[in-house]
């Protein structure tokens, strides 16, 4: 394996267990995943998207606060750049020191998926990182929920043989930003992924997801589930809570403080609902 992390999620696979992965908003969330690692010992990833270095004004300050986070972990905590559909800025991440990226270039056709996938993968290998791609567009990251799409496994096949990825994003009935847990998965599509490839298989869109499908996932083959918007209700729900119980509060620390413990506790409970990989 290229590093680590990609050292992480094959023996992850190998044993039918999952590896968490969650996002990256505030360096609140990174330490609300560092409490979570230190209390069940499952390394996990800390993913930051395009758009949320967007919303910093670029990715330098959320990688650094991500990295210093991780540096001083005793469980292991990667770094990975989520979503990029520019390259221009998996480049950045790679200087930045980021463990992992993620090309998106879903929406491309397939052709130039390839092509640009395979680039990526051979500028990120020679720093020492891993890449994930995506081939099968999961939906839902622009408001339009497509759970109809599905990836072909002879394409995904020759897609991992043609870019040397180290890990695939396959759409298998999930769709980004849901806010209720409704969504139904291809269990059998995703065990026939998994015999077919032998790369870690990603579930993006895993807040739309049930705690006993989320289960079902991983025992038929899924090995990196990304959650987001779950995590973000949870750190919102526990605020908004917290600020009507004390009309009086100005200090920030206090009630942001209080979204990340809900943000820890939420990653807990589902490390254990996803059978989540620890270290021995
Ligand atoms: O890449 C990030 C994940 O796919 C998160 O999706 O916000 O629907 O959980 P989600
Ligand atoms: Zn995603």
């Amino acid at each position: 394996s290229v590093n680590a992390v990609a050292e992480l999620l094959r023996s992850a696979r190998e044993h039918r267990q999952a590896v968490g992965a969650f996002n990256v908003i505030q360096i609140e969330h990174a330490e609300a995943y560092a409490v979570a690692a230190r209390r069940t010992g499952c390394p996990m990833v800390m993913q930051v998207s395009q758009n949320a270095a967007a919303y910093h004004g670029g990715l330098e300050p959320i990688i650094r606060a991500c990295r210093a986070v991780a540096q001083v972990s005793e469980v292991p905590l990667a770094v990975h750049l989520d979503h990029a559909e520019s390259r221009e800025l998996v480049s950045q991440a790679i200087g930045l020191g980021v463990d992992s990226v993620m090309f998106d270039g879903s929406a491309l056709p397939y052709e130039q998926n390839v092509a640009e996938t395979a680039e990526v993968v051979a500028e990120a290998h020679a720093a020492g990182v891993m890449v994930e791609a995506e081939l099968g567009e999961i939906g839902g990251k622009d408001g339009v929920h497509a759970p109809g799409v599905r990836t072909d496994p002879r394409e995904a096949v020759s897609f991992v043989e043609a870019t040397g990825v180290d890990a695939l994003a396959v759409a298998v009935g999930s769709s980004h930003a849901m806010t209720e847990r409704t969504a139904a998965l291809d269990l059998e599509l995703i065990g026939r992924l998994r015999d077919r490839l032998e790369v870690p298989l990603v579930l993006h869109g895993s807040s739309g997801v049930p705690d006993e499908t989320l289960r079902a996932a991983v025992e038929a083959g899924m090995t990196k589930i990304n959650i987001s918007t779950h995590l973000n209700h949870a750190m919102t729900r526990r605020i908004r809570q917290y600020l009507q119980e004390n009309l009086a509060v100005v200090d920030p620390r206090k009630y942001i403080g209080a979204g990340r413990d809900a943000v820890t506790e939420e990653v807990v409970r589902l490390l254990e609902v996803i059978r989540a990989r620890r270290v021995q």
